[in-house]
């Protein structure tokens, strides 16, 4: 079966698994801000309008200085891209023919930007806890030119530790491993401590951050990487003229005025995750210890969660599958923390199939 590569887009789910569309649906497939973007784009949306006959800033220089002054980090290191699916993209071609380790089950576009570019793939698996076993991961270095590592994990939710992070990128360093860390979701982990400190002392960190998720713009695409001033200049050379559009840019600027939004958004999630977590554990379910806007859940009392999978897409509930997830081959199904009227009734179906 042709299993579609991500979330969003339910309609090639149910094509793909021939089952009829329903007239709705309640898509959890996709790891979106179920607050919606900040209020402030829409009542910009027109004065945005006004920018569409020039060409962007190819530098982006406005976004720039605005993160550089967030982060805390200087301009020359952050890169803008067309999402953070654009950056990951650049970097599988930094590492054409290269030897790189992917830390799985993680985001599927690390190996398919390490495919295209002829790189060679290895693979570190998480253990049985969602943890990273570094010790076992230490003795994968030798030959790597880069590790990708995505922090908090998608598809688990599960966040790695400073300390860990630490361990790992002074290795890298002492070995020449450029260590891409893939931050797409770090804005909805409540406890994050920054790596940028980090970044400064092992300039070989690479870091990936998106913001379409916290701030729900996927269909805007924009996303930015922080790096050393010279990984930034090399990855820049393979990127488009003008690959941000404006809008996205202006948004984005928005975006990271609204300090407040954050909160708000952890604050919700939260609330919901608990909410989720105490019915999965009366029920009987099992759920990865998330710590951030989705989770990985399956019914031990099957084999295989297709029959569970084919239930909620039959009762309007688009969850992600994970059969091109290496390590989980469809033994969990991905949830994203929506509403707290879809999260019901998600609750309500998963009831239904107890029953
Ligand atoms: C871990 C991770 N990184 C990066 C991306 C790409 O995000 P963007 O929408 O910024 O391209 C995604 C999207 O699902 C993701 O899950």
């Amino acid at each position: 079966m042709n299993w579609p590569a991500h979330g969003s887009n339910p309609q090639y789910i149910y094509e793909a698994m021939n089952i009829p569309k329903p007239n709705t649906w309640i898509d959890l497939s996709a790891n979106i801000n179920p607050l919606g973007p900040p209020k402030s784009i829409l009542e910009k949306w027109l004065h945005f309008y006004e920018s569409i006959g020039e060409y962007p800033d190819p530098f982006a220089n406005a976004l720039k200085e605005q993160i550089a002054q967030q982060a805390g980090v200087a301009k020359e290191s952050i890169l803008i891209g067309n999402g953070g699916a654009e950056l990951i993209m650049l970097l599988g071609r930094m590492l054409a023919q290269k030897n790189v380790l992917i830390v799985q089950p993680t985001f599927s576009e690390y190996e398919k930007a390490c495919q295209a570019n002829g790189c060679h793939i290895s693979y570190h698996y998480l253990d049985e806890k969602w943890s990273l076993n570094l010790q076992g991961l230490m003795e994968k270095l030798d030959g790597v030119a880069a590790v990708f590592l995505c922090n908090p994990n998608n598809p688990t939710g599960v966040c790695f530790s400073l300390a860990e992070i630490q361990f790992l990128a002074e290795a890298c360093t002492r070995k020449g491993i450029y260590l891409i860390i893939d931050e797409a979701f770090y804005d909805f982990w409540k406890d994050y401590e920054p790596l940028t400190p980090l970044q400064r002392t092992c300039e070989n960190i690479i870091l990936i951050r998106s913001m379409t998720k916290m701030y729900a713009i996927p269909g805007l695409r924009l996303g930015y990487l922080i790096a050393s001033e010279e990984v930034v200049g090399q990855i820049a050379q393979y990127q488009p003229h003008w690959s941000v559009n404006v809008l996205a840019m202006l948004a984005g600027q928005e975006c990271l005025k609204d300090e407040e939004f954050i909160n708000q958004t952890i604050d919700y999630i939260e609330k919901e995750r608990a909410k989720l977590s105490l019915f999965f554990t009366q029920e009987g379910f099992e759920m990865s210890p998330s710590k951030v806007n989705f989770y990985l859940l399956r019914d031990p009392e099957l084999e295989s969660q297709l029959p569970l999978f084919e239930f909620l897409l039959r009762h309007g509930i688009v969850p992600r599958h994970t059969m091109n997830f290496p390590g989980l081959g469809g033994e969990w199904l991905r949830f994203a923390i929506k509403s707290k009227t879809e999260n019901d009734q998600l609750l309500q179906v998963l009831e239904e199939w107890r029953r």
